[in-house]
């Protein structure tokens, strides 16, 4: 073991899971790789489903998560545990994924320790620090301190070259979140939720800092209004465990027929709840960039996004956390089959399920 090279990679949250899984899992199949997994755990029950689903035990696990956490608490805390870890551990490498509050103490971390940093997914922008927020500041700090940054998308790389990042350090990868997903989709996925299949499903994911209070109150009043005028349809919401989303959600839609409300899906029966939807209403992330390729058109309850490439292919569009154009535009893809074709077309912008394979090359590279 002693000159294989040590990765640390470090997720903290679900998406970050789902989206470093594929790389920690190809990594580890290297023979020059000693990879090593941290878990800030600033999830708790998602980040360990995930885990547990991809077969990843944590080698170190922080366990940071506390109720209801604040973001300033939460990376004072997150700096100081890595500061040890990462004396301790002495990586020759690290990566993580994203843009949270998790990735973002990382990059700085690593800065400080004078260690390389791997941005995955990296050079997503909205050019908007308060949109989504923190998201937005959080990528820029881990993009600025990086010395890879594994882009998804061309127009990602090309975000970063704006920032005067130098090309030969951009590789465009793919996101993969579409390798994890094809991982996953051929399997048999049990939603593990009683579904009337009489009725079409939409599901309703939403959770963005940027929209708690009113706009969540707008989602959920659109929401009701959609349920209410079309008895043919089901809405499955599993419900985000912070709890300026989940005491909103139950106090709003709590008591409505045709929606339920759940908790969080673990990730393949949320797939499988994605594969049997109708129609798809989310401010995800990972959710915009997995439905055009299983085929689902998505409203995204944001007015900008960072992922712009399947609103200009026309399979998602943004309606904001707004009442009017939320119901407008879900009874639309309801009422008009032709409306829904056009949206519903089974194109991916986001990669081809390579994305591991192209970041485990770069690195290989490098090391060799
Ligand atoms: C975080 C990320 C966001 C990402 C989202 C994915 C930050 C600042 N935010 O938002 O970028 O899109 O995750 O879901 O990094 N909780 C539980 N159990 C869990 C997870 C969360 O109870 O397994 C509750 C806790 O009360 C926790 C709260 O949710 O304090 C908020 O978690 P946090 O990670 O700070 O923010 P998210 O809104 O989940
Ligand atoms: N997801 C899940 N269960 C759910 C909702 C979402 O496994 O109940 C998955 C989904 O497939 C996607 C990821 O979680 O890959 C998105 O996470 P989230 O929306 O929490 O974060 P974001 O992508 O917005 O950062």
């Amino acid at each position: 073991m002693t000159n294989r090279k040590k990765i640390l990679c470090v997720v903290g949250t679900r998406p970050e899971a789902i989206k470093m899984a594929p790389v920690m899992l190809a990594l580890k199949a290297e023979s020059w790789t000693n990879v090593r997994v941290l878990a800030t755990a600033q999830h708790r029950h998602m980040l360990d489903q995930v885990m547990n689903f991809f077969g990843i035990e944590p080698d170190i696990d922080l366990n940071i998560m506390w109720p209801n956490q604040a973001l300033t608490t939460l990376t004072a805390r997150l700096l100081l545990e890595l500061d040890d870890v990462l004396l301790a551990e002495k990586p020759d490498v690290v990566l993580a994924q994203g843009d949270t509050t998790t990735v973002m103490t990382v990059a700085l971390a690593c800065f400080y320790h004078r260690i390389p940093f791997g941005h995955v997914e990296a050079g997503l922008r909205t050019w908007d620090m308060q949109n989504p927020f923190p998201e937005e500041a959080n990528r820029v700090i881990a993009g600025r301190l990086a010395r890879w940054h594994f882009a998804p998308t061309e127009s990602s790389r090309q975000n970063l070259l704006r920032e005067g990042v130098s090309n030969a350090d951009i590789v465009v990868t793919g996101n993969t979140v579409i390798d994890a997903l094809l991982m996953t989709a051929s399997k048999e996925l049990d939603v593990g939720i009683e579904l009337d299949d009489t009725k079409r499903l939409v599901l309703v994911t939403f959770h963005r800092r940027e929209n708690f209070g009113e706009p969540f109150r707008n989602i959920c009043r659109a929401l009701r209004t959609l349920a209410e005028r079309n008895p043919d349809i089901q809405i499955l919401y599993p419900v985000h465990p912070n709890p300026n989303v989940k005491d909103v959600a139950h106090e709003m839609l709590g008591d409505c027929s045709n929606i339920i409300l759940c908790e969080p899906l673990d990730y393949a029966p949320f797939i499988g709840a994605m594969k049997k939807s109708y129609l798809i209403i989310s401010d995800s992330g990972g959710v915009q960039e997995e439905a055009p390729a299983l085929g689902k058109p998505v409203l995204v309850l944001r007015d900008e996004t960072e992922r712009p490439e399947a609103v200009e292919m026309g399979v998602v569009k943004l309606v904001g956390p707004n009442y009017e154009r939320i119901v407008e535009e879900a009874q639309l893809l309801l009422d008009d089959e032709s409306a829904y074709r056009a949206m519903a077309r089974g194109v991916s912008p986001y990669g081809d399920s390579k994305g591991a394979e192209r970041i485990v090359a770069v690195l290989r590279e490098h090391f060799a």
